[in-house]
Order: structure tokens, then C-alpha cells, then sequence
């Protein structure tokens, strides 16, 4: 099937690993340019190889905080300056650690408050112009199934993520009339480095990795964790010209682990 997007200039966050990174491998098999970045130049390196040596995709690398609103809009505006346009962008970043609300503090609210939701912002704002001036444009923001259904002791992602869901619902509206279409997806378990770190929690707590995983794979339908592609397909789609008349939906890809009905 053609997705209409052989050339289209894709921009991923926080894409050196994880689920960033099987995005842009998506993309990239699909024909895009794509721009990935991260903090650490060695991980971008390896991501970056993985690609090539996987695609046939002309690839861009910066390393980028996404805490930094310089760094974003730095980076947008190079990669642009590179290829002309920025078509795709998919908003990413590291996820907020464990935390109750009682073991919450001011400080970290607000880092992950400038980390989850100002990144996006910054983001969009870098490269809305872009897609204007070309009447096409994605973006696509990595959120959590903690939009669907909290996370126990994930107050921070509970809690903030839910303003990315409402920022990119608003902007479906006021950017859809330039061809600009807007989505969240909410991936559940997926087996990455960051699922790997609260696995070890679990484990350092007294629980065996493999009586976690059993637990979380019982209450899937499908009865497996999400591999990075099973999200990284979606997001493929969402980009994709096929899905023109699809904007401002929140997208739970976790193998019907939420029990609501709509
Ligand atoms: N995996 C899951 O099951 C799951 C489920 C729900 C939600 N999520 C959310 O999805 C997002 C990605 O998760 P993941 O599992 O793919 O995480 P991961 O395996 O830890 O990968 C995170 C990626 O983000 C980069 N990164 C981290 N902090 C950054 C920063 N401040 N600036 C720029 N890049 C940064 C890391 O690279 P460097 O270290 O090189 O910077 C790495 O490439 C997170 O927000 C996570 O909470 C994941």
C-alpha cells in the first residue's frame, strides 16, 4: 500500500531509542527524510546506523534536550533549512519517573511540565510554519495510555499528559483548515529501555521480572507486551496521506488493555 509520503521530511523527537526510534524506522521505510534527535550523541550515532543500514532514507541528527526550548526550535529550523519543509513531526520525549502524589515535589512537577507539554508546544510552534506554507503537515504526539485510564504511582504522567491531549485536540481545530492534521497516540506496555527501567523498580521492590510481566500479559486481550513497531505503525498510518480525513483523535495502542467502551 502506498502511503503517500515518499519524501515528506519527518521530524522525531527523542529518537534514539525506544519507541522514538522505531518511528522514525517506520518513517524511513516508508520513503521519508527523517530528522531524529536526542541528549546523547553515541545513542543518535546508533540509531542513525540502524536506519541507514535498514532504508534507503536520507537521515538528519542533532543532538537536542527537549527541556530546552532553544535546542527545539534550533533544531526544526536546521532541519528545514536542510530539506525545505518540515512535514511530520512527532513529539517525544523521556517519560517522568515513578511517583505518587504524596512523593511528588514542586520542582520535579514543573521539570516534567516543561519536558512533556512545553516541548510540544515548542515543537509545534517551530514547525507550524512550514506545513502552512505547504498546506500539508502531521503531528503526532507519544502520550500514554495514562490519558485513557491513570497509571498507579505515575502522578506525573497522569496528570500533565492529560494538557497535551487538550493542546492537540485545539490545535486539530485551528490547524485543520491548512491541511495541518493533529493526533495523540497512547501506547500501553511496549518493550523498550524505559518499560526495562520500571520492570527493574518492580524487581527492586521484591517482585519477580517474570511475575510482572505475567501480570501486565494476563490482563491484555491480545496477551502480549507491545514490540516498538506495534506503536510505530500506527504513527505511520496517522502520518500517512490516507489518513487525511483523520484529525484530533487520541489513539490507544495497548492490545485492549483499557476496559472502557468508548
Ligand atoms: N514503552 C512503554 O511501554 C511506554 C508506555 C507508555 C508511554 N510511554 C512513553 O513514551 C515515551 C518514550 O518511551 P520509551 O519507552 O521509548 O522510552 P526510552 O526507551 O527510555 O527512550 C527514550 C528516548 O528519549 C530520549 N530522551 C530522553 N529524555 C530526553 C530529553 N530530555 N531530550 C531529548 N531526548 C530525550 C532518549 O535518548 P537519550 O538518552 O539519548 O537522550 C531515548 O532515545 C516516554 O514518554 C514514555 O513515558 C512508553
Amino acid at each position: 500500500m502506498d502511503l503517500g509520503i515518499k519524501n515528506k521530511v519527518a521530524v522525531v523527537f527523542a529518537a534514539s531509542k525506544g519507541l522514538g526510534k522505531a518511528a522514525a524506522l517506520a518513517l524511513a521505510n516508508e520513503g521519508c527524510r527523517v530528522a531524529i534527535c536526542s541528549r546523547d550523541s553515541e545513542n543518535l550515532k546508533k540509531a542513525e546506523s540502524a536506519i541507514t543500514q535498514a532504508t534507503a532514507a536520507q537521515t538528519f541528527t542533532q543532538v537536542v534536550d527537549v527541556s530546552d526550548k532553544d535546542q527545539i526550535t534550533e533544531f526544526i529550523n536546521n532541519v528545514a533549512a536542510k530539506w525545505g519543509s518540515v512535514d511530520i513531526l512527532v513529539n517525544n520525549a523521556g517519560g517522568p519517573p515513578v511517583a505518587s502524589f504524596e512523593q511528588s515535589k514542586d520542582d520535579e512537577w514543573l521539570k516534567w511540565y516543561e519536558i512533556t507539554f512545553m516541548s510540544v508546544v515548542r515543537a509545534v510552534k517551530a514547525s507550524i510554519p512550514y506545513m502552512k506554507k505547504n498546506k500539508w503537515g502531521r503531528i503526532i504526539n507519544i502520550t500514554s495510555s495514562s490519558v485513557k485510564s491513570p497509571v498507579e504511582n505515575l502522578i506525573y504522567s497522569n496528570s500533565i499528559r492529560m494538557a497535551v491531549v487538550g493542546l492537540a485536540k485545539s490545535l486539530s481545530i485551528e490547524l485543520g483548515p491548512y491541511g495541518i492534521n493533529v493526533h495523540n497516540v497512547a501506547p500501553g506496555y511496549h518493550m523498550t529501555d524505559g518499560l526495562e527501567r520500571i520492570i527493574i523498580k518492580k524487581v527492586e521492590a521484591g517482585q519477580k521480572r517474570e511475575d510482572v510481566l505475567k501480570a501486565w500479559t494476563d490482563n491484555i486481550p491480545v496477551r502480549r507486551i507491545g514490540e516498538p513497531q506495534d506503536l510505530a505503525a500506527m504513527i505511520t498510518f496517522l502520518a500517512s496521506d490516507l489518513a487525511g480525513y483523520l484529525t484530533g483523535t487520541t489513539i490507544p495502542v495497548e492490545g485492549g488493555n483499557y476496559r472502557g467502551v468508548i
